[in-house]
């Protein structure tokens, strides 16, 4: 039997209103009616859109939803459902996605029914799902429910997609809620989003607010890894050119030509949200229309979807977009013509096809926005005719629809201008540009998106297998090991490898999972124990002063043998007065990032940028490394960037020379483990002895032969072999 694909939006295609269903309508919604048929069985999970509390009632629409629409009805309660989608998920997430921190409003009576209802959601999924399903979460509204579904079912295949823009960190980090936000998108296999710069947002937003160690397009966490995905979503194609070819068409064009005859048509069509720069657009109509002299043969037309009408902003917007209308058309009306006309409403969309398709320029000019299906729908609708599309260039569609006339909705005069310029251009010089967007949109289409990101998602559930299967030959090799009583040397560092790392060092202190876990390791035979770290002497002694392996600190300046309370410094001979000459340039470093500090050891010397601004640390971690290593040519130092740090040490000082000094008096040993997550692990791992077994912990480039994802994972892996 083939698997299922459970969608999970909030909205549901079709909303119950006044006892009948109706289609829903808004970008999400059209596209999904587009996911490929047979390759999953599909269900939809979603709310219906109205309160219904009778038991019976509920019962009857559930068999009715599921028998016309495979939808499964998700029932709130009227209150509930008004703090968690007027007010959390539309009044506080919305605008900051989009944003527009002016129109944040944040409750938190609102967070404790958002947080509700994305649980109600859970449990229908887990009620619903079954092994190898996928699980496809959508949108701003269930930013929790990946988390909740992984607490609980650890092995679901889950994805989640982000249908709206994700801003820049620093703007989303205004939601007072928004660390609990990420981390909950966080709990998907794979996050989609419609455009490369939401992605990186989204990235560094995981990476600014929750201190994790991301990569561009991966994150991890807790021991689960988040691949993160570009994929604009594309429009219901076949739906379109199949009206397209009917007749019913065909006749609705030519009643509306009739209607319109002899005038120039600009259409919009969108709900009725401020994203949508409805009132912006009005200015530049204005500014159009002062110039134009020919207002009889002008026509605008305006079919802006009612949306989100209990909530106080959407009802000041429309008030506001009826009265600056009726006031247009006040000042510009003639005998023979009103210039704009507006429907508040939804229309059939055989109709909407036919405006499209007769329309001479389309005038879409959100704020911000996600996508925009209307600027895609438009395209597709320019068969025959080569109607011209103005597009804002803050629209997701402006990436793809490369030959539109792109606007700055904020810019009234620019608008209006481009406007009279579109209407002057002949025919022929459009058509070109057109068709090449045209063919785009129609090869790129819902199905297109849906199939790229379930095979991702499949496959992603595959190279999960992989890395575990991976993983569990580096477990067999040590089960074999362990079964055969060899002599098990093991090589750990501490910080980002048994600990997570923490802003604060000293916060990094061993907790009471990893005590446990190296008290179970000190009792087992045939074990030889080595921590092996960047940290002070005194750090060490400090964190496993009371276990009895041995300590090597400052990367392998200073030892500590097993079973011993001294320590000793192998390498005194060395000489540190490069130490001198190369201190100030680390104390130029830090005065001149905010949030840095240098750290002085007898072997050693540290810049740390842990606290710093991410990128700008970065940056200049990297200008540091550039500065350090051209003055180190000469010197017998090295420069090793680490984690949120650049240190210098002695060349001949490194944990890779540590192990090999270790192992040379150790000739029994059957297999040595080494286990690391930063650069100044990679000597470890670069060694060419036998028997060597090497993993890195977390992501990024690496020598190692296996990978564990998180320090937390790599506990596990450790407490499951060594019982
Ligand atoms: N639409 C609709 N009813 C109408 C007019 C338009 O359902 O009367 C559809 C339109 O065809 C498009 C969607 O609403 O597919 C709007 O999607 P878009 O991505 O432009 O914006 P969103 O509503 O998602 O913000
Ligand atoms: C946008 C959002 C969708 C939402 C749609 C309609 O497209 O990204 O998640 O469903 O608008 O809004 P509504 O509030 O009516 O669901």
């Amino acid at each position: 039997m083939a698997n299922t694909l459970i969608n999970v939006s909030n909205r549901l295609p079709v909303a119950i209103q006044n006892g009948e269903l109706i289609k829903s309508s808004g970008g999400l919604v059209a596209a999904l009616e587009g996911l490929p048929k047979g390759d999953y069985e599909q269900k939809w999970i979603g709310w219906p859109g109205a309160e219904i509390t009778d038991q019976k009632e509920q019962k009857q629409i559930g068999r009715k939803l599921a028998n016309e629409h495979g939808c499964i009805p998700v029932f709130l309660g009227k209150e509930e459902a008004a703090g968690f989608y007027e007010g959390f998920s539309n009044s506080s997430v919305w605008p900051l996605l989009h944003y527009l921190p002016n129109y944040l409003r944040y409750e938190p009576e609102w967070w404790e029914d958002y947080q509700k209802v994305n649980q109600t959601f859970a449990d229908k999924v887990l009620e619903v799902a079954k092994d190898g399903d996928l699980v496809w979460v959508h949108d701003y509204q269930l930013m929790l429910l990946p988390a909740l579904l992984r607490a609980e079912a650890p092995h679901l295949r889950i994805g989640f997609f982000l249908h709206t823009p994700f801003p820049a960190p620093q703007v989303f980090r205004f939601h007072p809620r928004c660390r609990e936000l990420v981390a909950g998108m966080l709990g998907a296999n794979r996050i989609g989003f419609h455009a490369f710069n939401y992605l990186r947002h989204f990235s560094g937003a995981a990476r600014r607010l929750l201190r994790i160690e991301t990569e561009l397009t991966q994150v991890s966490r807790d021991g689960h890894t988040t691949a993160l995905g570009v994929y604009p979503i594309g429009i219901n194609a076949s739906k379109f050119e199949q009206t397209m070819d009917s007749k019913e068409f065909r006749e609705r064009r030519d009643e509306f030509r009739q209607a319109h005859e002899g005038k120039r048509l600009v259409i919009s069509v969108e709900r009725m949200d401020y994203t949508k720069g409805i009132l912006h657009r009005l200015e530049a109509i204005d500014d159009f229309l002062a110039k134009w002299k020919q207002i009889d043969n002008i026509r605008f037309i305006f079919v802006s979807v009612p949306s989100r009408e209990g909530i106080e902003e959407y009802q000041h917007l429309l008030e506001e977009v009826e009265s600056r209308i009726g006031q247009l058309n006040g000042k510009y009306a003639t005998l023979l013509n009103s210039p704009i006309h507006f429907i508040h409403g939804s229309i059939p969309f055989v109709d909407l096809c036919a405006l499209y398709a007769l329309a001479d320029v389309a005038l879409v000019t959100p704020l911000i926005d996600g996508m925009n299906l209307v600027a895609k729908e438009f395209i597709a609708c320019q068969r025959e005719n080569a109607g011209l599309l103005i597009l804002s260039e803050f629209a997701g569609a402006a990436e793809e629809l490369f030959n539109a006339l792109f606007v700055n909705p904020y810019d009234s005069d620019g608008v209006a201008a481009t406007l009279a310029d579109a209407l002057g251009t002949p025919i022929e010089q459009r058509r070109r540009g057109i068709q090449a967007m045209r063919e785009r949109v129609i090869r790129y289409d819902a199905q297109h998106w849906a199939r790229s990101f379930i095979e991702d998602l499949a496959s992603d559930s595959a190279d999960f297998a992989a890395e575990k299967s991976n993983i569990k030959e580096a477990k067999n090799q040590i089960k074999r090991a362990i079964e055969s009583e060899e002599k098990i040397a093991l090589f750990l560092d501490y910080d980002g490898t048994l600990r997570e790392i923490e802003v604060e060092p000293s916060a990094a202190t061993p907790n009471l999972a990893i005590e446990t876990l190296l008290r179970q390791l000190e009792q087992r035979p045939n074990l030889d124990i080595t921590i092996l770290s960047g940290r002070s002497e005194s750090d060490l002694a400090a964190f496993f002063g009371s276990f009895s392996f041995r300590l090597i600190a400052e990367h392998g300046a200073s030892w500590r043998q097993p079973g011993k309370k001294s320590w000793e410094r192998p390498h005194s001979n060395l000489k540190y007065t490069w130490k001198d000459k190369l201190l100030p340039i680390l104390r130029v470093y830090e005065q001149t990032t905010p949030g840095s500090m240098v750290e002085e050891k007898p072997s050693a010397i540290v810049w740390h940028y842990r606290k710093a601004d991410e990128e700008f640390g970065e940056w200049k971690a990297n200008r540091l490394t550039q500065e350090l290593s051209a003055l180190a040519a000469n010197q017998p130092i090295k420069v090793r960037p680490g984690k949120k740090m650049v240190e210098v040490n002695a060349a001949e000082i490194n944990k890779g020379a540590a192990v090999a000094r270790v192992l040379e008096k150790l000739p029994d040993y059957g297999i040595a483990i080494c286990a690391g997550d930063d650069l100044t692990d990679e000597g470890m791992f670069e060694l060419t002895l036998p028997r060597l077994l090497t993993i890195k912990v977390g992501p990024g480039a690496t020598q190692a032969r296996f990978r564990i994802a998180d320090p937390a994972a790599f506990r596990q892996f450790l407490g499951d072999l060594f019982k």
